[in-house]
């Protein structure tokens, strides 16, 4: 009797539809590169569980003060789901990089809070803050920002070396491969091309298997073809990799890219759009252009 109500257990376990599997594992913390249970989960079309992998909450960051105080965040309420891809646009001056740093810990809200898989770091000591940032956050930067004097299998491991964990370089060759340089290894990045040294940062972002890349214009310095196959690795992170993305950009090409676009004006939240086409997001942002220069008019 035990034994068939066992089997029983077993069989509806091994027939539970794969749709009813858990989207996600219990923890994020380190995903199972290359391929990760959760970017199956959701291309299915899952709503992932909580905690997101970001929260802010009643963000607000000012700089300067009295007269000359700017408020470049005033108030972001906001989730951001594991394994999703989201772009932030808005205006220039509209707060895309203050909130990019706020909520991958560079930078700290004047009040608020920032949750990273449910952890809050808006208020960690110094240390602790910057080893969270080098063992649970990979970036992007519009520069680039790889050392000149390493070659690019180095730079690609420079994350692991400054958390002080063993060096993975099998890992490093496997990221470089799937972003397309599985040769330029012994390079140094003054030998690469703009687009070469973009995908390099994002084999680098990538190598701490890390909860949450943040990427600020991470095409803008980049012409339209390589644009275009930073973003392929950026969603291809996402879909394959179940990393979670968060990427400022000015350009409605590079958003329609993600899953989810956050328009940010005058440092608050102006709408979203969900599975983006870059006719909507253009849309939206000579939207925000208009009332903009009424505001001004206005004021
Ligand atoms: N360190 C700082 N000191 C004073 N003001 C700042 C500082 N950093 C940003 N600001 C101000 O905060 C506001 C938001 O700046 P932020 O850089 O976040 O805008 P952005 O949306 O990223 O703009 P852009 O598209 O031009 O990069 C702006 O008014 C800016 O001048
Ligand atoms: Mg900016």
């Amino acid at each position: 009797m035990a034994l068939r109500r066992d089997r029983t257990h077993t069989e509806t376990r091994t027939k539970r539809p794969r749709s009813e599997a858990p989207a996600y594992p219990e923890h994020h913390t380190a995903p199972a590169y290359p391929e990760h249970p959760a970017a199956q989960g959701y291309s299915a079309g899952f709503q992932p569980p909580a905690p997101a992998a970001v929260e802010l909450r009643s963000v607000v960051r000012t700089y300067g003060r009295g007269s000359n105080t700017v408020h470049a965040l005033r108030g972001i309420d906001l989730s951001l789901p594991r394994g999703g891809f989201t772009a932030v646009m808005g205006p220039s001056g509209s707060g895309k990089s203050t909130f990019l740093q706020c909520a991958a810990g560079l930078d700290r809200p004047t009040s608020g809070d920032v949750l990273l898989g449910g952890e809050s770091i808006a208020r960690l000591r110094e240390d602790r803050l910057t080893e969270l940032r080098r063992s649970r956050i990979g970036f992007v930067f519009q520069s680039f920002n790889l050392l000149p004097s390493l070659t690019v299998a180095q730079n690609v491991l420079l994350p692991q070396r400054l958390a002080g964990v063993r060096q993975d370089r099998a890992l490093a060759q496997q990221l470089l491969t799937e972003v397309g340089l599985p040769a330029h290894g012994d390079r140094r990045p003054g030998q690469l091309s703009g687009g070469q040294q973009q995908r390099v940062a994002i084999a680098r972002a990538l190598i701490t298997r890390p909860e949450v890349v943040f990427a600020d214009e991470p095409t803008g310095a980049l012409d339209t073809q390589a644009a275009q196959e930073v973003l392929a690795l950026l969603r291809r992170a996402v879909d394959s990799l179940g990393a979670t993305v968060v990427m400022v950009t000015h350009d409605p090409v590079a958003a329609s890219h993600a899953d989810r676009v956050l328009f940010l004006a005058d440092g608050a939240l102006a709408g979203e759009l969900h599975r983006p086409d870059p006719q909507s997001v253009a849309a939206r942002m000579a939207d925000l252009a208009t009332a903009r220069s009424f505001a001004g008019v206005a004021a």
